[in-house]
């Protein structure tokens, strides 16, 4: 029988400088499904990837002075590395820069073009560049943002609009007639009541001011927007619209969107209606989840919070981290991700509950029964309750899964797992042991513990890629042929005349308050920034450091743009009689002639540099962040040349 299909995928990435652990969320999340359905015989293709064009690229590349392509490749390549790291399973890895992608988006946008749902006209509005969002005037919250609470920007530009007011009824049609298209449900209602019901605008999907994008065939000056682009790679990854389409028609529509609730009205408004104007089914289901928040715990108010996932994942290993990712916080919800919640769970769950289970379990077999158990057992007491727990089991996880509650399945697990360590106490295997006499009892004992521990290497597997093959070393079941996920419906499936091997403690406790001082002692501050809420390291220096700077008042006597260079103004300032010129990037945030006349501080003692071939000799101060720079000035009456420190 052909296999059934499950086509699952995660948001393609924006290349960030530094991965957090939220970022690994949903990768983890789809890596987990993915593994699931695969355990139970689906042919599943799970694609991830990376966003690689729009504004914010390009402006990030500009500032550190290197091509957006040379900026997304090695940041790409670290994703990469940290996907390979985290044991992410994913069929296909697909770039918004690659060509196959870039010819499909051009096909799709010409198609939509040829179709009368895309028509040129002239944007003026609200731009968010690091959300790549338009906003009207009214959409805005106190003149910013209303999804991220950042700057906006002003934009007038032609533009080619897409007929998304033309799809609103039927878009509302559809998510009423499904209810499972959007879940949780509540996220169907925000979309419902916040944008679709108040009416959907056309929406602009092509852009002239910047170039980092697929251009538009027809009038190459423009340059498609970034989240056509983006969306769109769930359907190029799959060849559509090329010669080979065999993937598309086998694979689409998706079973499963997995994104943060923050892109739940891209996914569930702009990308249906795209899909309807193409004429192509709707993916079956979007699951908004939520954010894992970055600040401290209780205990760690003090401490800076460690979020890199390589730091974390090399110090305390990857199923620990899986684990806590996906048992913390309900798939749907946000959830504050701490070190020392990480830690509880280490000691609870893993070390506590299954590494002990594990570890007495091989003890006490290889103590009594020199590490294989004998024919003769008897059943007893407790050993019904027992069987019961696991005989719904796995039917249990199962619902769950489909459902996408991986927090959930994991906690039926553990409630196995308690249940299992509830039945030593219960059974005493150290009194049974006294006796001769009772050792058919004492084999039962063991046996039901083995077996317990089988069913559960089997249920974690989605979740944990390491952990398991541990237990089955330790339990001396790698290759028996006990393994197979329909296995664990069934009680009784460990082997008689196994062997088992004491190992290595599979979760070595930890001490929490040792640990957290020398996650203290490795990242000195990790602050939230607004952006991504990602950490950065603040490097301490000492009075003589900074005595290095020599810092100057610096009148601005002319400014002229740099030709060639949207980025970049010729200044000459005048320190104290001394003329110098200076190249600063500051084009898109000044004109030349609003800077004449101010007095600006002035690195004077920087090497100097070429900068397009004209000698920069020194360098203005500016404070800056995603898309606004605004250069430091001295508003008082001050010498030219004064030093300021
Ligand atoms: N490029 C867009 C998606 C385009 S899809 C056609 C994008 N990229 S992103 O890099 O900003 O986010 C990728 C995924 O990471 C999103 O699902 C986002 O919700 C998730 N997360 C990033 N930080 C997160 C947390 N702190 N917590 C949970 N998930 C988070 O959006």
């Amino acid at each position: 029988m052909e296999k059934k299909t499950f086509y699952i995928t995660t948001p393609i990435y924006y290349p960030s400088d530094k991965l957090h652990i939220g970022h690994s969320y949903t990768t983890v999340a789809a890596d987990a499904i993915s593994r699931y359905k695969r355990l139970r015989g689906y042919d599943v293709m799970f694609l991830t990837g990376t966003d690689e064009h729009g504004q914010k690229i390009q402006r990030k590349a500009e500032a550190k002075g290197v091509t957006p392509k040379q900026y997304v490749d090695e940041i790409v390549a670290g994703i990469k590395e940290l996907w390979k790291l985290m044991k992410i399973t994913n069929d296909r890895f697909i770039r918004t820069t690659d060509k196959e992608h870039e010819s499909a988006v051009q096909k799709i946008f010409k198609k939509l073009y040829d179709n009368g749902d895309i028509y040129k006209s002239e944007y003026e509005g609200w731009y968010c560049t690091p959300c790549e969002s338009f906003w009207t005037k009214t959409q805005l919250k106190e003149d910013k943002c209303p999804d991220c609470g950042r700057e906006v920007e002003l934009t007038k530009e032609e533009s080619y609009f897409f007929k998304l007011s033309k799809y609103q009824d039927r878009l509302i049609r559809h998510i009423e007639e499904n209810p499972e298209f959007i879940q949780p449900v509540s996220r169907q209602n925000e979309m419902l009541n916040n944008f679709l019901r108040p009416g959907l605008e056309d929406l602009c999907v092509s852009r002239t001011t910047f170039n980092w994008g697929v251009p538009v065939t027809f009038d190459d000056k423009h340059v498609v927007y970034v989240w056509i682009d983006a969306l769109s790679n769930y359907i190029t990854a799959l060849g559509y619209l090329s010669e080979d389409d065999s993937a598309y028609r086998r694979y689409w529509p998706a079973d499963v969107h997995l994104v943060g609730k923050e892109i739940v009205r891209f996914h569930t408004i702009i990308w249906p209606a795209m899909l309807m104007a193409l004429g192509e089914p709707l993916p079956k289901q979007v699951f908004g989840h939520g954010w894992l928040l970055l600040e401290g715990g209780k205990m760690s108010k003090s401490v800076g919070n460690v979020v890199d996932p390589v730091i974390l994942i090399n110090k305390y290993g990857l199923d620990a981290i899986r684990y806590f990712l996906l048992r913390e916080v309900p798939f749907g919800s946000d959830g504050v991700f701490s070190n020392e919640a990480l830690f509880q769970r280490m000691n609870s769950d893993l070390a506590n509950d299954l590494g002990n289970l594990l570890s007495r379990t091989v003890a006490m077999i290889d103590k009594y029964f020199g590490g294989v158990l004998p024919e003769q057992q008897v059943e007893g007491e407790f050993d019904n309750e027992l069987k019961a727990v696991y005989a719904q089991l796995p039917q249990k996880v199962e619902e769950l899964m489909d459902k996408l509650q991986f927090s959930t399945a994991l906690a039926e697990i553990w409630r196995a797992i308690s249940r299992t360590n509830k039945y030593i106490d219960e059974t005493m295997p150290w009194v049974l042991a006294k006796s001769e006499e009772n050792k058919p009892r004492l084999a039962a004992v063991m046996y039901n513990l083995a077996e317990s521990l089988r069913i559960v290497s089997i249920l974690i597997q989605p979740f944990m890629p390491e952990t398991p093959e541990k237990i089955w070393q330790q339990l001396g079941l790698t290759g028996s042929g006990a393994l197979d996920w329909e296995s664990a419906k069934q009680w009784g499936g460990y082997p008689r005349g196994t062997s088992v091997q004491k190992g290595d403690v599979i979760f070595p406790r930890i001490d929490i308050k040792k640990e957290l001082e020398a996650l203290e002692a490795m990242s000195p501050v990790q602050k939230k920034e607004p952006s991504d809420q990602q950490g950065s390291e603040k490097v301490q220096i000492t009075i003589d450091d900074f005595a290095k700077l020599d810092l100057r008042a610096a009148k601005v006597l002319e400014a002229e743009k740099v030709e060639g260079s949207d980025k970049l103004l010729k200044l000459k300032v005048e320190l104290g009689g001394e003329v110098r010129q200076v190249v600063s990037g500051i084009a898109k945030h000044y004109t030349p002639e609003s800077l004449v006349g101010k007095t600006v501080i002035l690195v004077a003692n920087l090497k100097p540099v070429k900068l397009r071939g004209i000698e920069s000799q020194g360098m203005i101060l500016a404070a800056s962040n995603d898309d606004t720079l605004v250069v430091a000035t001295l508003d008082g009456p001050i010498d030219s040349g004064s030093k300021v420190s």
